[in-house]
């Protein structure tokens, strides 16, 4: 069958280039991909951060088949089912503190706009009416959505669509004395002081909350200087200023430990997650409170047939996500999955550097857990154009990358062995030797 490919407008996708040289995947297991022509390709990002614990898992397609065969659909405005309630208590006792009710969504996208109308909804409430402005960071991704990329901090996100929300941004923490840095860079933990020159500027009583990333994942591997997260936790403490984390890829083991915020040592108010939550079989996203936020909104609504949270969405706690997200939870605890990215992320870590640094106009090298990025230098004044080449030299040897503004980003399955990484940035030096 000959595939027309006009119709489909894909997102995210350079459609023109796409359509002249398509790269069709018909089927998935374990850490491969095959392409139309039958062709075996290495996955090298886990989908999109999405499927630590290896394509098509038997455990998830069988729970989701059931699902779908018992309960298809259930409104979740006004009504639940068994399954939502389970997941929430199984998602709250692996979220760290006093994180403990579980709002779902649909996406990382819902998850970001979600997090911020809680986090101003929650300041009304409180009667501190004032509190409206986010605090996002540039480099920051939190997906499309408005709210989500008004605190987002990626010019090309922003450029076409307008400002919807009052926001500033804390300057980004990828600093030159830290290149080549493996692991968490120690210089920059300063760069949070930047938020008490924020709060000079608007006024405390005017902010309601800081959002970052605790590693940035999108803008290419963005592990957080040592420090700098206990300072801005500290300075948002101070200034009676939330923290939401957002954790759609450092949820669920990325980096080595259930959520950024047990591998880093903070605790935010609000923390999102989504992609890893049902190992991206099904879409599910969530926004996990504190009990205080949560509590919050029950005691100051009203009579209690009364909404607390005007919000949610048609296909919030989908039966079948719902059973997607409980197989992947329970494979995840029960192989102990972030604890083998633990042990083995030093392995990744070496191939990484060892391998990459020095090679033709690689200028950067980052990584934490089994999250990994190189950044290329512009090729005149296409800082784009080297990321492409080199993604699709790579996926012409059998091996798929992400390629996002001057990066490649490298996000291993949690159950990935060492040949298949040896394959993986092996791969990447041999493309980077032909780059012009
Ligand atoms: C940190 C972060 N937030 C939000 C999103 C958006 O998620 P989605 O594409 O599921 O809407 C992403 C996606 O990569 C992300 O990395």
């Amino acid at each position: 069958m000959t595939l027309s490919l006009d119709a489909y407008w894909m997102p995210y996708t350079a459609n023109r280039q796409f359509k002249r040289d398509p790269r069709i995947i018909e089927s998935a297991e374990g850490v491969w991909f095959t392409d139309a022509h039958g062709r075996k390709v290495l996955d090298g990002h886990s989908g999109l951060w999405t499927s630590g614990l290896g394509h098509a898992r038997p455990e998830i397609t069988e729970a989701v088949s059931q699902q779908m065969a018992r309960l298809d659909f259930c409104p979740p405005f006004q009504f639940g089912h068994p399954k939502a309630f389970e997941l929430a208590t199984k998602i709250a006792a692996l979220m760290p503190a006093d994180l403990n009710h579980v709002f779902y969504t649909n996406s990382g996208s819902e998850s970001a706009d979600t997090s911020l109308k809680m986090a101003r909804a929650y300041w009304q409430l409180k009667g501190e009416t004032s509190k409206t402005r986010f605090i996002g960071r540039q480099k920051g991704y939190h997906g499309v959505n408005f709210g989500g990329v008004a605190v987002g901090g990626i010019p090309a996100n922003k450029r076409l669509f307008g400002e919807v929300l009052e926001t500033d941004h804390l300057a980004h923490t990828v600093l030159p004395e830290n290149v080549f840095t493996r692991g968490m860079p120690s210089h920059g933990a300063h760069m949070a002081d930047e938020l008490e020159t924020l709060v000079q500027t608007y006024g405390a009583d005017t902010i309601a909350a800081v959002i970052v990333e605790p590693m940035g994942g999108s803008a290419g591997v963005l592990p957080p200087p040592v420090g700098y997260l206990q300072r801005l936790r500290h300075l948002c403490d101070e200034h009676n200023i939330l923290l939401i984390f957002d954790e759609v890829i450092t949820g669920f083991g990325r980096c080595g430990a259930m959520t950024g915020s047990d591998a880093f040592g903070v605790v935010p108010d609000i923390l999102n997650v989504a992609k890893q939550l049902t190992n991206g079989a099904v879409p599910m996203g969530a926004v996990i409170a504190s009990t205080e936020i949560h509590d919050t909104f029950m005691t100051h609504a009203g009579p209690d047939y009364v909404l607390e949270f005007a919000h949610g969405y048609t296909y919030s706690a989908h039966p079948v996500a719902c059973a997607a997200g409980l197989a992947a939870l329970d494979i995840l605890v029960e192989e102990d999955l972030p604890d083998r990215v633990a042990r083995e992320a030093p392995y990744f870590e070496g191939l990484l550097h060892d391998q990459l640094r020095g090679k033709p106009y690689v200028s950067d090298i980052r990584n934490y857990g089994f999250a990994g990025a190189i950044t290329l230098e512009a090729k005149g004044d296409e800082p784009l154009r080297r990321p492409f080449d080199v993604a699709m030299a790579m996926w012409e040897r059998g091996v798929l990358v992400r390629y996002g503004g001057d990066t490649i980003q490298m996000a291993p399955h949690f159950v990935m062995e060492r040949a298949h990484m040896d394959q993986l940035v092996g791969t990447l030096a041999d493309c980077l030797d032909t780059l012009q």
